[in-house]
C-alpha cells in the first residue's frame, strides 16, 4: 500500500487525482520537480522503433550492410533534421530505415532504445513497428519481428523493462496492402499484441482501413491509430467509432471539438501525446502553446511519449522536462500522466496496480 494518504485517496476514482491532492499538490517542492519527473516510473505507449535509429547507428548499420547513404557524415544527416510538417519528416525517416536488413539490425536498434528507456525509468513500453517499410525492400517480416521480439524478451530479463510490439499499417498505402501485411505477420501472432495506423495522415482517414481493423478485432488484437496529429477532429471520431480503437495516438486536434473532448473524457480514452514531436513537426509553434494541460485539466487520459526520439530531440524524460518547463505543469499533472500511462497500457489490472503502487512510493519519497 502507498504510505501517502493523499495518494491512497486518489485511487478511489479510477486513478485520478482528487481535489484534496490538488490543494496541496503532493507537497513536492517545486525545485525537485525535474528530478521527480526523471525518477518516476512510467510507461511509453507511442514510439516508433524505426524512429529511435540514431544517426550514429544509421551510419554503423550502413557500413555493416554495404548500404550507401545520401549523406557524407553523421553531422550532415543530423543537419537534415529540420522539419516543416509530418511529410517532411517521414521522407527522411523512411530513408533512415533503409539500412535495416538483417535480424541482428532490428535487434540492435530495439536494444539501443530499450536501454535508453530503462535509463528514463520506463517500466513498460509498447513499441510500434512498420513492417511495410521493410518488406517493400525485400526484407522478410519474420526477420523484422524476430529481431524486435528477441530484444523485448531480453529487456524483461536484463533491464526489468516489460516490452511489447504493435504492428502499424502505413496509411498512405492501400487497405489491400494492409491485409497482405497482416497475412504475412499472422504466423508470428504471438510476438505482437496489436495493430496501429501511422504515416501520412491528411487525405488518409481512418475509415480507409475499416475492414482490416474489423478483422484484427476478430483476431483479438489490440487496436490503436494515429488520429488528430495534423488531421481534423473528424479523424479522431472515425478512429473511435469506425476502427473502434482503444487508444488514440496524438489526438491533440481534439481540443478543437468540445463534443469530442467530452466523449474522450467520459470514456477515458488514452491519448498518446508526443510534445517534442508536435514541436518539431510544427503542430504547435512553441512548446508553451502545447495543449497538454488543457487536455489533462478537461479530464482526458493524456500521456507523454517520445514518438521518434532520435529525430525529435529527446527520449521520455526529455519530453517530460521540456514540456513541464514550458507549460507550467505541476506535480499533480506528473502523477496523473504517469498513472494514465499505466492505466492506458495493454497490461492486466494487477500489473497496472503494481506499477501505480511504485509510482505512489516514488512520490512519497519526494514529498516534503
Ligand atoms: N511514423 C513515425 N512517426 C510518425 C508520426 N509522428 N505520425 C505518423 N506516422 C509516423
Ligand atoms: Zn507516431
Amino acid at each position: 500500500m502507498s504510505c501517502n494518504p493523499a495518494l491512497t485517496l486518489a485511487r478511489t476514482a479510477r486513478w485520478t487525482y482528487s481535489d484534496a491532492m490538488t490543494a496541496h499538490d503532493f507537497n513536492i517542492p517545486a525545485d525537485r520537480l525535474p528530478e521527480l519527473l526523471c525518477a518516476m516510473p512510467k510507461a511509453e505507449l507511442h514510439m516508433h522503433i524505426e524512429g529511435s535509429l540514431e544517426p550514429e547507428l544509421i551510419f554503423a548499420l550502413a557500413q555493416r550492410n554495404g548500404v550507401t547513404l545520401p549523406y557524407a557524415s553523421v553531422e550532415e544527416l543530423r543537419q537534415a533534421y529540420a522539419f516543416t510538417n509530418l511529410q517532411s519528416f517521414l521522407d527522411i525517416y523512411y530513408a533512415g530505415a533503409s539500412v535495416l536488413l538483417e535480424e541482428q539490425d532490428f535487434y540492435d536498434m530495439a536494444w539501443a532504445y530499450l536501454e535508453r528507456a530503462a535509463a528514463d525509468n520506463v517500466l513498460r513500453t509498447e513499441m510500434f513497428f512498420d513492417p511495410q517499410t521493410h518488406t517493400a525492400r525485400g526484407v522478410d517480416v519474420k526477420v523484422v519481428i524476430d529481431g524486435l521480439h528477441r530484444a523485448c524478451v531480453d529487456a524483461e530479463a536484463k533491464l526489468g523493462v516489460s516490452a511489447a510490439l504493435i504492428l502499424c499499417f502505413l496509411r498512405h498505402l492501400s487497405e489491400e496492402e494492409a491485409f497482405e501485411t497482416l497475412a504475412q505477420a499472422l504466423p508470428y501472432r504471438d510476438k505482437f499484441i496489436g495493430v496501429g495506423l501511422d504515416s501520412s495522415e491528411v487525405g488518409h482517414p481512418p475509415e480507409k482501413f475499416a475492414k482490416v481493423f474489423a478483422r484484427c478485432r476478430e483476431l483479438g488484437l489490440r487496436l490503436v491509430a494515429h488520429a488528430g496529429e495534423e488531421g481534423p477532429p473528424a479523424y479522431v471520431w472515425s478512429a473511435l467509432d469506425v476502427l473502434k480503437v482503444e487508444r488514440v495516438d496524438h489526438g491533440v486536434q481534439s481540443a478543437k471539438d468540445p463534443a469530442l473532448m467530452a466523449r474522450l473524457a467520459k470514456d477515458r480514452i488514452p491519448l498518446t501525446v508526443c510534445p517534442l514531436s508536435n514541436l518539431k513537426l510544427c503542430v504547435f509553434p512553441d512548446l508553451k502553446e502545447h495543449n497538454l494541460k488543457t487536455l489533462l485539466d478537461a479530464g482526458l487520459a493524456a500521456t507523454v511519449n517520445s514518438d521518434d526520439p532520435a529525430y525529435f530531440g529527446g527520449y521520455m524524460n526529455e519530453n517530460f522536462l521540456q514540456t513541464f518547463a514550458a507549460t507550467g505543469l505541476t506535480a499533480k499533472h506528473a502523477w496523473q500522466l504517469a498513472a494514465n500511462s499505466f492505466e492506458g497500457s495493454f497490461i492486466d489490472d494487477a500489473a497496472k496496480a503494481g506499477y501505480i503502487e511504485r509510482l505512489d512510493e516514488t512520490f512519497a519519497r519526494f514529498a516534503a
